[in-house]
C-alpha cells in the first residue's frame, strides 16, 4: 500500500544554533525532510538567544558556558516571515521571550508578521500573570509549556495540598486541574505525556469549570519558580530570564 504522506502538522521550533538568516530556511527544510512533510503549521523561534552555528546544540566556552552568535533575534524573525511568503509554515511564533524582547519583535520596522504566540513556561508556581497580561492586550496569545511541572526532581506540582484540595473536590485529578486552570485563563496549554491512559484523561477537561475561588487559590501558589533557567546561557546578551516578566 502506497504511504501518503501527511501535508502539514503541528508545532517545531527553530534550535538556537540556526538563528542566522541564511541558516533559517535550511532548519525548517530539515524538518520537514525529516517528517516527510509538505509545510509546518506553526513553527516558533525556540529562545531569543542564538548559538555559534555547528554540529553541536550548545557549544560550550572552556568555562563551560555557551557561546553566542553575533545574530538578533530581529533578523531571525525576517527570516522566518519568508518561510511563510514561500508556503513552508503556516503560522510563526516564539518561545521563551520576555516582554521587552516581544515589545521589540511588535515594534520592529517593516514587521511582516506578528508572532501567532509566545511558548512560555507555566504552571501555578510561575503563574506567568504579568506576561499573559502583556500577550493579550498585544493580541499574541500564550502557549502554557511544562502545566504540571514536568517531572523535575524536588518540584512535585501534582503532590500540592492546595491542587489536591481542588482535585478532590471536582473529583477529577491533580493534572486535570493544572490543565483546567490554563484553559479557563484563555491560555493554551500542551501537557506531554506518554501513557496512553493519561493521554486521555488530558483531554477529560471539558466537562466541569473550576470556580472563581478555585481560580485565586491555584494563582496564590505563585512563587514564581522557574524549571526551565537554562543556565549555561545565562550570560548571553538575550538571556530572557534576567528580568521579572
Ligand atoms: N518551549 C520550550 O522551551 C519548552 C520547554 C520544555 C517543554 N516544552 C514543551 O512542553 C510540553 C510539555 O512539557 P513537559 O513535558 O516538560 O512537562 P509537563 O507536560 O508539565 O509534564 C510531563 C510529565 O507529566 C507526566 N504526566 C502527564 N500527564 C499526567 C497525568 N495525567 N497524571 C500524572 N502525570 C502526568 C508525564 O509522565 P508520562 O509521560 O510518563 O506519562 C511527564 O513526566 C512538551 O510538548 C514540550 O515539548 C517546551
Amino acid at each position: 500500500m502506497q504511504t501518503i504522506p501527511i501535508v502539514g502538522l503541528g508545532t517545531w521550533k527553530l534550535w538556537c544554533t540556526y538563528h542566522k538568516k541564511s541558516l533559517v530556511r535550511t532548519a525548517c527544510t530539515n524538518t520537514l525532510k525529516a517528517l516527510n512533510l509538505k509545510y509546518l503549521d506553526l513553527y516558533l523561534i525556540h529562545w531569543p538567544m542564538g548559538f555559534k552555528p555547528g554540529e553541536k546544540d550548545v557549544p560550550l566556552d572552556c568555562n563551560g558556558m555557551v557561546i553566542p552568535s553575533n545574530t538578533n533575534f530581529l533578523d531571525t524573525w525576517e527570516a522566518m516571515e519568508d518561510l511563510v511568503i514561500e508556503g513552508l509554515v503556516k503560522h510563526i511564533g516564539v518561545s521563551n521571550f520576555n516582554h521587552e524582547q516581544l515589545e521589540k519583535l511588535l515594534n520592529k520596522p517593516g514587521l511582516r508578521f506578528c508572532p501567532i504566540t509566545n511558548q512560555i513556561e507555566c504552571h501555578p508556581y510561575l503563574n506567568q500573570k504579568n506576561l499573559i497580561e502583556f500577550c493579550h492586550k498585544r493580541n499574541v496569545s500564550v502557549t502554557a509549556y511544562r502545566p504540571l511541572g514536568g517531572s523535575i526532581d524536588g518540584v512535585d506540582l501534582l503532590d500540592d495540598l492546595v491542587i489536591r484540595k481542588i482535585s478532590k473536590k471536582h473529583g477529577k485529578s491533580p493534572a486535570q486541574i493544572l490543565i483546567r486552570f490554563q484553559i479557563q485563563r484563555n491560555v493554551i496549554v500542551i501537557p506531554k505525556s506518554v501513557t496512553p491512559s493519561r493521554i486521555r484523561e488530558n483531554f477529560q477537561v471539558f466537562d466541569f469549570e473550576l470556580t472563581e475561588k478555585d481560580m485565586e487559590e491555584l494563582l496564590s501558589l505563585n512563587k514564581n519558580l522557574r524549571l526551565a533557567t537554562f543556565p549555561l546561557t545565562e550570560n548571553h546578551k538575550d538571556y530572557p530570564f534576567h528580568i521579572e516578566y
